[in-house]
């Protein structure tokens, strides 16, 4: 059945659809230090439209457990009635969904630091001059950490709430194609857990999808930098998207595979070790039989003694990968983490263009630049 459109669609960022989630398994075995999981949301009713390349916006609830542990601190019941951002409504419901209730904000600390009885360090640390020290403080610390430190500071339920931020939504790449998943979205999601202080912390959003989400309202957050597949199913495209930067690539293929596109397609992938994080496995395998992903290269960090990364297996692919591009006009795509990742596979890039194009550094730019322009250079990094 072909996706229906969105032209008259009342869903939006500021009215979600309420979807159901009907898959979430892991990725990852169990002996695996990350916790990836895959995601499947029926999207019936919606008369949803999409295209690969964009993300969902998530709204997500806060821990219940975490909301009554604060309820508790704070010496309240949780039926007290309270203005939240959004509503009037009673303080559990807003602890629970519309308030941010564990990354502190400053309004929250200024609040702490003026009603508690000793609070010299926050006072010290709340001087502008101190802004990087505060956030090395702050790493790991939560609102629930200084309701505990500071018992003499009594909040009205009121009070509470209005020093803390609005609870946001999160964003996440699709890694499905509606052509092949009518009325379907899949996400591809590292849970967020770790521990600080002595306490187990986990990630809003992602824990509220792995452990506890039925109906996940959602809107669609369309990518406005063009990341987007080319639009002549010929044209060959490099993807590299170690850990879930993987997400759109796997929307990429089914894409390409659901319209019969002849052009080929090689994916770098990288992640922790090959036996529990080779996410996908089975498909990409299924793929590469039958001659549809032409080439997969996945660099495994922690199998051997040094890191492999993507982009060494970019490097050891130097030439090929240089035809691919200046021969062949193939699309070089990236996800994933902008902080590091996508820095070193820009220089790998580069170091390609340079050595097997024969180009200076300044042509090597240059010829980036037109990469770009060309929309043929694409980033979907953060
Ligand atoms: C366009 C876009 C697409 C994205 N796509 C994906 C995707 O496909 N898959 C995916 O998994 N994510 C994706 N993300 C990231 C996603 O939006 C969320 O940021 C991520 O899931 C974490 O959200 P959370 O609510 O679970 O965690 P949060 O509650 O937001 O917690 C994360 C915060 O916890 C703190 N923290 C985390 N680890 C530690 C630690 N070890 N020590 C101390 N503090 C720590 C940090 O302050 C961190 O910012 C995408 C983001 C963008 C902008
Ligand atoms: N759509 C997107 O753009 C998108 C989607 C999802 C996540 N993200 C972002 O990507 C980041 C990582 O997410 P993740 O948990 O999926 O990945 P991850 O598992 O932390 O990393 C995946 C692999 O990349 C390796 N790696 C580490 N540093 C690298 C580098 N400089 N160059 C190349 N590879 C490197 C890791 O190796 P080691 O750990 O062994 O060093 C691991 O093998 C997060 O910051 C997240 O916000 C972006």
């Amino acid at each position: 059945m072909p996706p229906e459109t969105t032209a008259a669609s009342p869903y939006t960022r500021t009215n979600p659809f309420p979807a159901k989630l009907v898959v979430n398994r892991s990725l990852c075995s169990e002996d695996s230090g990350k916790d990836t999981r895959h995601f499947e949301i029926d999207l019936t009713g919606w008369g949803l439209n999409y295209e690969v390349g964009d993300s969902m916006t998530v709204w997500p609830t806060n821990d219940p457990a975490l909301v009554d542990e604060i309820i508790k601190t704070l010496g309240a019941k949780g039926d007290e009635a309270v203005k939240s951002p959004n509503r009037e409504t009673t303080l559990r419901e807003a602890l629970l969904r519309d308030c941010r209730i564990t990354q502190t904000t400053p309004k929250f600390l200024k609040a702490v630091a003026e009603r508690a009885t000793a609070a010299p360090l926050l006072n010290d640390l709340l001087k502008p001059e101190r802004k990087q020290d505060l956030d090395a403080y702050l790493w790991g610390m939560e609102v629930i950490d200084f309701l505990i430190e500071h018992p003499s500071i009594k909040w009205t339920p009121q009070e509470f709430i209005d020093v803390l931020a609005k609870l946001q939504p999160r964003l996440y790449s699709i890694s499905s194609s509606l052509k092949a998943r009518p009325n379907q979205v899949h996400f591809t999601i590292d849970v967020v857990h770790y521990e600080s202080r002595g306490r187990q912390r986990k990630g809003v959003c992602s824990t509220f999808l792995a452990e506890r989400a039925e109906n996940v309202p959602v809107s669609v957050f369309p990518n406005t930098s063009k990341f987007r597949l080319p639009e002549d199913g010929n044209t060959p495209i490099i993807m590299v998207g170690p850990g879930t930067g993987i997400a759109p690539f796997r929307a990429f293929l089914q894409e390409r595979k659901a319209v019969g596109a002849k052009g080929k397609n090689w994916l770098f992938f990288g992640s922790q070790h090959e036996h529990c994080n080779y996410f996908y496995r089975e498909e990409l395998e299924e793929y590469q039989r039958d001659g549809f992903l032409t080439r997969c290269d996945c660099a495994w960090s922690r199998d051997q003694a040094g890191k492999s990364y993507v982009q060494h297996k970019m490097l050891e692919n130097a030439a090929e990968i240089w035809k691919w591009m200046d021969s062949e006009g193939a699309h070089f795509c990236v996800c994933g983490d902008a902080r590091r990742m996508a820095k070193d596979v820009d220089a790998a890039l580069r170091k390609i263009i340079q050595e097997h194009g024969g180009k200076s550094d300044e042509q090597t730019n240059v010829y980036v630049e037109k990469l770009k322009s060309d929309k043929r250079y694409k980033r979907d990094v953060y």
